[in-house]
């Protein structure tokens, strides 16, 4: 039976692997956080690049039938040059603006990404496809990967980061926030504190998933794996990604 693997230059595509141990948890899974290299989202497209095809040309000798690259960052960079270069499917993630254009309040969106991801051609040209290009405002979010990447998910700095950060929204100009980033989604319970009622909060994750069914043959003999994971191709244990798991689980 072939795998299926999650790579992200962190913790952040956790939350993108929960999503399909949710719905598809006969798979077996191996996850690859790069995080002797985290963040990508400051670094060049060539650096960015340099280290995704290290990891996949890594990860594709695992015997592995797709790959889910649980990363915006590296999406928006290179996932056009790694789907010229191997024959898996390889499933990327996108801001979820589209979802967002179709609330029916028809207010503005506030994108929040990783420098990279916000200075990309990729997020221009979905926005410009969707028509909205003045219904969403971009918003860098850079160093809650930091935190994510310290297991800091909480607390008075994260919590003062986000209020400065979010402190020039008008927010009775946007129905939603999409987080175009997978590191962000640990922090919803927070960013929900800091925002109206009225604010939708959207991410990818279950879309992605959602098209990776649909490329993928499914397991279908009843059994389950343990996971597999690497950070930046060392095997870890299990135990260093639980607060993760347990904080997505709450
Ligand atoms: N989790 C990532 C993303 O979705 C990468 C963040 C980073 O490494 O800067 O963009």
């Amino acid at each position: 039976m072939k795998k299926l693997a999650f790579f992200d230059s962190g913790l952040g595509g956790l939350t993108v692997l929960h999503e399909a141990l949710k719905q598809m948890p006969q798979e077996q899974y191996i996850y690859f956080a790069d995080s002797d290299h985290a963040p990508y989202g400051t670094k060049s497209s060539a650096a960015i690049k340099a280290l995704v095809f290290d990891v996949v040309d890594f990860l594709v000798q695992q015997d592995i039938k797709a790959l889910v690259l649980a990363c915006n960052t590296a999406t928006s960079v290179v996932i056009k040059d790694l789907r010229q270069q191997y024959s898996i499917p390889i499933i990327g993630m996108e801001p979820a603006i589209k979802p967002a254009m179709e609330l029916p309040s028809n207010k503005k969106t506030l994108v929040c990404a990783t420098e990279k991801t916000l200075a990309e051609n990729k997020l221009q040209l979905l926005i410009e496809n969707l028509n909205a290009t003045d219904k969403v405002e971009r918003l860098s979010l850079q160093k809650l990967v930091s935190f994510a990447e310290n297991f800091e998910f909480k607390g008075s700095k994260v919590h003062a980061y986000l209020s400065q950060s979010f402190s020039k929204i008008n927010w009775a100009e946007f129905d939603s926030i999409v987080l175009g980033c997978t590191h962000f989604v640990y922090f919803k319970p927070i960013i929900k504190q800091l925002i109206p009622p009225h604010i939708h909060i959207l991410d990818g994750n279950k879309g992605t998933i959602k098209h990776l069914q649909d490329r993928i043959s499914l397991n279908t003999n009843g059994e389950t794996f343990p996971i597999e994971f690497f950070s930046s191709k060392k095997p870890m244990p299990a135990t260093h990604f639980a607060p993760c798991f347990n904080l997505l689980n709450q």
